[in-house]
């Protein structure tokens, strides 16, 4: 017998943290390695948010909470919801946990039977199709383009809803491509979904709060109020407030499933940290104020990385209106040769090569299921952007 469960055959360890792994092999080595993969905003949390951590472990809150959060926390996302989103829930239909990844993974296993299918539109955060594997569902995979700015249609929306369609997964703004979906576009997928009952829907809104250009954030629930019985909103304090080590997310959605999600809580990890749920709580009621400001910042860095990128020969950059990321191609290089004789012929050669030639971290699409792009965030000091762009710059000149 084996040791290991059949499960994890077709499981891989994250990409994004391979490539930083490889990364700072190669900085330990003395090399200096610019990394751009990484997941997180560059600033630290806001002063409030950690003073009220330190209160939270001073007041002696560093015991067991409830199981899907405590009632203070669960209130402030009710109001946040409300506020924000225009949502309304109660209690019941909040939970909390480990993150927006917990989150997203307590939802699949309490709902996925063996055949169960997900709707994934690529390219797609690296961590959906595997997380419907280990609930023993199935991924199928909605591509999208280049052109139509990486978001799916309605008609190839459509096209993958079966029977067994359990679940659709939406992430706007998107990792990795930065897509947003306006509340037209939302609209219009909600009408394919209106006609499909069994399809539920897993809203990843994490990066809500960054979105560019004047954009409105829209989420479906809020769009189609039919649709939010079967929708799962799921948000958390990681990107918007800068808090991706406190570990605090959480999932909004009809009762039955955040009951079934509490339950596998409460037998893997009994409840997330008491200390990061208070925190949590002055993130959401406390002041907003940095929340502008810091898409403005992100935006501005966008603009230069893109502008820097889409003067290169051979790439070429959409320009995303949310997130921190950008994904450009990099298939107008395939066929050109490196210094050492090597052939471009994928996008993992050429982020290959941008680490050895460049030392330059990036995300081979591969990696996000869209073969012949790479993935920058720009999450990063505007100094280090254009040196690293430059770089980028530099050894793709060298390709001949
Ligand atoms: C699209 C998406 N969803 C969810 C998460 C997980 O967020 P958290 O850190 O709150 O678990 C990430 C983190 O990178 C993400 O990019």
């Amino acid at each position: 017998m084996t040791l290991l469960a059949k499960s994890l055959s077709n499981i891989k360890p994250s990409p994004t943290i391979a490539v930083s792994t490889k990364a700072s092999e190669l900085k330990a080595q003395g090399f200096d390695i610019i990394s751009l993969g990484m997941g997180e905003p560059d600033f630290d949390t806001p002063e409030n948010i950690k003073q009220a951590g330190i209160k939270a472990i001073q007041k002696g809150e560093t015991k067991y909470t409830a199981v899907d959060g405590t009632p203070a926390l669960k209130k402030a996302i009710i109001e946040k919801l409300k506020r924000e989103n225009n949502l309304e829930y109660k209690s019941s239909e909040i939970s909390v946990s480990t993150g927006a990844k917990q989150v997203i993974y307590n939802a699949l296993i309490a709902t996925l039977n063996p055949e169960d299918e997900v709707i994934i539109p690529a390219p797609y955060w690296v961590s959906y199709p595997d997380m419907v594997l280990l609930g023993s569902g199935v991924p199928v995979i909605a591509e999208s383009s280049e052109k139509n700015n990486f978001k799916i249609s309605p008609s190839e929306l459509e096209s993958k809803i079966t029977k067994k369609t359990k679940w659709l997964i939406l992430n706007s703004p998107s990792n990795p491509t930065g897509a947003c979906y306006s509340e037209s576009e939302l609209r219009a997928l909600a009408d394919v979904l209106l006609r499909h009952s069994q399809v539920h829907i897993l809203s990843d809104d994490i990066y809500e709060h960054l979105i560019f250009d004047n954009l409105k954030f829209s989420t479906i629930a809020s769009v189609e109020p039919k649709l939010k019985e079967r929708t799962l909103v799921v948000n958390g304090v990681s990107k918007s407030y800068a808090m991706t080590g406190w570990r605090i997310g959480f999932g909004a959605g009809p009762e039955k499933l955040i009951k079934a999600m509490g339950i596998i809580q409460s037998q893997s990890t009994s409840c997330p940290s008491s200390i990061g749920q208070s925190a949590a709580v002055e993130a959401y009621n406390g002041t907003q104020e940095f929340i502008k400001p810091n898409a403005l910042l992100f935006q501005k860095r966008r603009d230069m990385v893109v502008e820097m990128l889409n003067k290169i020969d051979g790439i070429n950059c959409n320009i995303p209106n949310g997130a921190f990321y950008v994904f450009p191609s990099c298939k107008g290089l395939y066929g050109k040769k490196t210094p050492k004789g090597q052939e471009i012929k994928n996008d993992n050669d050429f982020a290959t090569y941008l680490l050895e030639e460049a030392l330059v971290a990036v995300v081979p699409g591969v990696a996000f299921g869209a073969e012949g792009f790479f993935r920058i965030s720009y999450a990063a000091s505007d100094e280090f952007l254009h040196n690293s762009m430059q770089r980028i710059t530099e050894a793709c000149a060298k390709l001949k």
